[in-house]
C-alpha cells in the first residue's frame, strides 16, 4: 500500500486481500453503494460483488438446529458492475488465468472515484492493458458510472466486450451466515431499451421491493463514439441477466473505451411513479461519464468543505481520517435525508450484521450534527417512525412506554438473529442481545445530542419529546423498588460488553445493575422531563395527554434520579454489574499466549466448553461508556445527585481496572478507551487511537471488515481529533472547548457546523482559533480555559491558556 494524503492505494494483485480491498474501495452516495469488486468477476470466494441500497430489506425464514428462524438483511441488488471482454472468441477475461504484468488499484478519495490499471499477456501472447474507473454519483444519487478502456498493445483481433447487469446474486458473503437462505431477489423482466441500452427488473421476494436497472455502454475509439458500422452490438438476454456483446476491431497500440451509465431506483423510492419506468427515463438524461462525473465531484468538492480537515504532521493518519469520512459519508450522505433509512453498523459496504441498524449511530451522530445537522435529523426520524413498533415491543414484555430493539432493519422490529454460529466450535447458540435495552439510552442521548447542537425546538416540539418520553418511560417502568436497599434497581438485562448475557449459573438471563444502563436512566429521565419544560406549553400538554403521562409518573421519576442504584466493588472501583466483583479472574496471559488473538474470547470459551460469563472478561467498553459520554463534570454532578461520591481517584482507578480485563473485541472498544484515557495517559490514548484508525484499513479483527467496514470506528476515529483531543462540547448552549492537543499530530484545522455558523477551528497545543464566517447568524458564545467570548459572524476569537 502506498497512501498519500487523498489516496488509498495498492500495489499488485493478492487474491487473499481482495475482499478486503472490495470493502475498502466500496463507492457510494448514501442512496447506494457497490463494494470495489472487479468488473469482470462474478462472486467466487475470492470476489464478491455488492451493491446495496439504504433501507432495502427483505425476510426469509429457514429452519436452524431445531428452531424456524428469521432473519432479514439487505439485499445484495443485481450487479450493475458486469462488464467482461475477450478477444477472437477466446475465454473471457480472467484474472487468473493471465500473466499480469502490472497492476493498481487505488481509491481517489477527494473525487470517490475507485481506478483500477493493469496489463497483462494472456495465452496467446497479446499484451493487452485495461484502466477501468467507477463512481456512484454523489450529485443524482440514481446514477452509476464504469468506464473501462482497452488497449490492444502488440496486437490486432476482434475485441468483444461483454456489458451487462447481472441479476444473478444472492447474499452470500458472510462464511457464518451461509446456512441461511441468500435468494432474496425474483426476476420481473429484462428488456432492450435501445440498441445500446438495457432494462433489469426485479423484485424482492418477500417485501416485494422493486428493483430496477438502466445501463447504456457506449463503445469509443480513441474520442469518437463509434459508429454502428464500425462496432457490433448484439443482445444478450436471459432469466436475470440482461446485456450487450459489443464486437469491435482493433489494430496494435488502438485505445478502445466502453463508458457504462447506469440508473438504479426502487420501490422505496419518492418522487417517482414506477421504477422500472423511472430506470430508463432517467438514463436518456444522465449524459456522458465526464458529464456526470465532473457533477459527482462538485458534490464531493461541498462535502469536502464541510467535511474539512488538516493535520500538520505529514503522517499517514490524516489519509486513514479522510478515508474514514469518505465511508462514512457513502454510507449516510445528504441523499439519505429523503430516505427512511437508518445507520446500518457496516455501512453499505457489505452483509455483516446482515445490514442491519444497531447503536452505532451514537458514535455517528457527533460527526453528523457538527457539519450536516439535517441528515441527524433524517436518521432520528428512522427511530420516530419506528416509535409504535417500540411501543408494542415494550407493552408486549410487561412495561410501558417504548423498547426500541437492539437490531432494526424495515419495519422496526428485534432483528437480532434467534441464534448464532459460534465458527469455532460449530454450534449455533442463543443469542441474549435483545437484552441490549441500553440501545434506547441512546437513541435518548442522541435526541438530545442533536437538539444541544442544533437548537432545534422544533425538532424537539415535534418528535424528540415523545421519544425521550417513551424511552425514559420504559425504563421507568423496567426500574423496580428495593426496599431494603431504598434504591431502585434495573434486573435482567446486558450491558454494551456482550461478553456478559447473564450470571455463570443462568446465561442468557440478564445480569442485574449494569452501571452504565442505570446511570444512563438517570440522565434520560433528567432530559426526559427537561425536554417537557423546553416545548412549547400546549404541545406538552397534548403530549402528555396522547401518552397517559401522569403527574405521579414524574414524580416517580424524580425520585428514580435521587435513587437509582450504582453497583461498586469494596474498593470504590464502579462495578460493572451487580456481582462482577465475585466473578472468576481470567488467565489473560494463557490465552494470549495459546490463542494469539483473543479478541472473541467469547468464542474460544464457548468451544472449550467454558461460558465467558464465568470470568471477569469484556468484549468492549462498558462501565467506560460513562466517561465517554460524559465529562468528570457532568458525571460527578449526576453521581453527586444519587448520593454517591466520586472520589479523585474513581475514574482513573475504574479505567484501569477494566483495561486490564478487556479483550477488545470490537472496534469500538480501541476508539471508548482512547477517548477515556486521553486525559490522563496520553501515550496509551494515542495507541488506542493508532488501532482505531487501523481498525479496517489493516482488518484488526483479522476477517471482518471484507464483510462491510465498521462505521462507528471510522467516526469515532475521527471524532477523537473533533471532540476528544480537542475538548469540543457542545452544551449549555455554547461551544466549549479544551484542548489537549497532542503535538506530534501537528496543527489540527476542522470545520464544524454549530448553530447555523459554518466555522474553522485551529487548534495546537492549548492555543484554540474559532473563525465564524460573514452572515446574518446570531453570535454564538464560545468558551475556553475558563474565558468565555461572543463570536459574531464574520470574527474569530482566540484563546491561549
Ligand atoms: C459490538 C456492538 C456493535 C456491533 C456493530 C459489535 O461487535 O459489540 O456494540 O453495535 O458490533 O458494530
Amino acid at each position: 500500500m502506498t497512501n498519500s494524503e487523498w489516496t488509498l492505494c495498492y500495489q499488485g494483485y493478492d487474491p487473499a486481500q481482495e475482499g478486503l480491498r472490495e470493502a475498502l474501495c466500496t463507492v457510494g452516495n448514501g442512496y447506494l453503494a457497490t463494494r470495489g469488486a472487479a468488473p469482470e468477476s462474478e462472486a467466487d470466494g475470492t470476489h464478491y460483488p455488492g451493491t446495496y441500497a439504504a433501507g432495502v430489506y427483505n425476510r426469509l425464514s429457514t429452519d436452524i438446529a431445531g428452531h424456524t428462524v428469521d432473519n432479514e438483511c439487505l439485499v445484495n441488488l443485481p450487479n450493475w458492475l458486469a462488464l467482461t471482454f475477450r478477444v477472437d472468441d477466446g475465454p473471457w477475461f480472467d484474472l487468473a488465468s493471465v500473466t499480469v504484468l502490472d497492476y493498481e488499484q487505488y481509491l481517489d478519495m477527494r473525487r470517490a472515484v475507485l481506478v483500477r490499471r493493469l496489463r497483462f499477456r494472456d495465452g496467446g501472447g497479446r499484451t493487452t492493458a485495461v484502466t477501468q474507473r467507477r463512481f456512484v454519483s454523489m450529485r443524482f444519487k440514481h446514477g452509476c458510472a464504469l468506464e473501462v478502456t482497452v488497449v490492444a498493445l502488440d496486437w490486432s483481433g476482434r475485441l468483444e466486450l461483454r456489458s451487462g447487469l447481472d441479476g444473478r446474486v444472492d447474499n452470500s458473503l458472510v462464511e457464518r451466515y451461509r446456512d441461511l437462505p441468500g435468494r432474496h431477489l425474483e426476476p420481473v423482466a429484462t428488456r432492450e431499451l435501445s440498441g445500446d441500452s438495457v432494462l433489469l427488473q426485479m423484485r424482492t421476494n418477500q417485501s416485494r421491493i422493486a428493483v430496477a436497472m438502466a445501463a447504456r455502454s457506449v463503445l469509443r475509439r480513441g474520442d469518437r463514439e463509434s459508429s454502428s458500422s464500425d462496432a457490433s452490438y448484439r443482445l444478450v438476454q436471459e432469466d436475470r441477466w440482461v446485456g450487450h456483446d459489443i464486437g469491435v476491431e482493433v489494430h496494435p497500440g488502438e485505445v478502445v473505451t466502453v463508458e457504462k451509465l447506469v440508473t438504479v431506483f426502487t420501490g422505496r423510492d419518492r418522487a417517482i411513479s414506477e421504477p422500472g419506468a423511472e430506470a430508463a427515463r432517467w438514463l436518456d438524461r444522465l449524459g456522458d461519464f465526464d458529464e456526470m462525473l465532473r457533477g459527482h465531484i462538485l458534490a464531493w468538492s461541498h462535502l469536502w468543505d464541510r467535511f474539512h480537515v488538516e493535520l500538520g504532521n505529514q503522517g499517514e493518519e490524516l489519509c486513514i481520517v479522510r478515508l474514514h469520512l469518505l465511508h462514512l459519508l457513502q454510507a449516510v450522505s445528504p441523499n439519505t435525508t429523503e430516505l427512511d433509512a437508518g445507520v446500518p453498523a457496516r455501512g453499505l459496504h457489505g452483509e455483516a450484521y446482515r445490514g442491519h441498524v444497531l447503536w452505532d449511530e451514537l458514535f455517528v451522530f457527533p460527526i453528523l450534527n457538527l457539519r450536516i445537522p439535517a441528515l441527524t435529523r433524517a436518521l432520528l426520524r428512522y427511530r420516530y417512525r419506528r416509535l409504535p413498533e417500540a411501543r408494542q415491543a415494550a407493552t408486549a414484555s410487561g412495561h410501558r412506554g417504548a423498547r426500541y430493539p437492539w437490531q432494526s432493519g424495515s419495519d422496526g422490529r428485534e432483528e437480532s438473529q434467534q441464534l448464532h454460529l459460534n465458527p469455532l466450535s460449530g454450534r449455533w447458540i442463543p443469542d441474549a442481545s435483545p437484552l441490549q435495552f441500553h440501545i434506547g439510552l441512546a437513541i435518548a442521548y442522541n435526541t438530545w445530542q442533536y437538539y444541544q447542537a442544533t437548537g432545534d425546538r422544533e425538532f424537539l416540539a415535534n418528535y424528540g419529546t415523545e421519544m425521550l418520553v417513551e424511552i425514559a418511560r420504559f425504563f421507568a417502568s423496567l426500574t423496580t423498588y428495593d426496599r431494603a436497599r431504598d434504591r431502585y434497581v434495573i434486573r435482567g438485562v446486558m450491558g454494551p460488553d456482550e461478553f456478559h448475557s447473564g450470571y455463570p449459573s443462568q446465561p442468557g438471563n440478564g445480569i442485574d445493575n449494569n452501571a452504565y444502563t442505570n446511570v444512563l436512566v438517570v440522565w434520560t429521565l433528567l432530559r426526559a422531563a427537561e425536554a417537557l419544560e423546553v416545548i412549547p406549553h400546549r404541545t406538552r400538554t397534548e403530549l402528555e395527554q396522547a401518552l397517559g403521562l401522569r403527574a405521579e409518573d414524574l414524580q416517580r421519576w424524580e425520585d428514580i434520579t435521587h435513587k437509582m442504584f450504582v453497583p461498586f466493588h469494596g474498593d470504590g472501583v464502579i462495578s460493572q454489574f451487580e456481582g462482577y466483583e465475585l466473578l472468576r479472574e481470567l488467565d489473560w496471559e494463557h490465552y494470549r499466549q495459546r490463542y494469539g488473538n483473543i479478541q472473541r474470547l467469547d468464542r474460544i470459551l464457548e468451544a472449550e466448553g467454558d461460558d465467558v460469563n464465568r470470568y471477569k472478561a469484556g468484549k468492549q467498553a462498558d462501565v467506560l461508556m460513562l466517561f465517554y459520554l460524559f465529562s468528570a463534570d457532568e458525571l460527578g454532578e449526576l453521581f453527586h445527585r444519587l448520593g454517591y461520591r466520586l472520589e479523585h481517584d474513581t475514574i482513573p482507578r475504574t479505567i484501569d481496572y477494566y483495561l486490564a480485563r478487556t479483550s477488545h473485541g470490537s472496534t469500538l472498544s480501541a476508539v471508548v478507551h482512547a477517548w477515556v484515557l486521553a486525559r490522563a495517559n496520553r501515550e496509551r490514548a494515542l495507541e488506542f487511537f493508532g488501532r482505531a484508525l487501523r481498525s479496517d484499513i489493516t482488518d484488526i479483527q483479522g476477517g471482518t471488515t471484507p464483510e462491510g467496514i465498521h462505521l462507528a470506528a471510522m467516526a469515532g476515529s475521527f471524532d477523537l481529533l473533533q471532540r476528544c483531543f480537542s475538548g469540543l462540547e457542545t452544551r449549555q448552549d455554547r461551544l466549549q472547548l479544551n484542548p489537549l492537543w497532542p503535538k506530534s499530530l501537528g496543527v489540527l484545522e476542522l470545520a464544524i457546523h454549530y448553530r447555523e455558523h459554518p466555522l474553522r477551528l485551529r487548534i495546537s497545543g492549548s492555543r484554540v482559533d474559532v473563525a465564524a464566517e460573514e452572515g446574518l447568524q446570531r453570535p454564538v458564545e464560545v468558551a475556553c480555559h475558563g474565558e468565555v467570548a461572543w463570536l459574531e459572524p464574520g470574527s474569530t476569537v482566540r484563546f491561549s491558556s
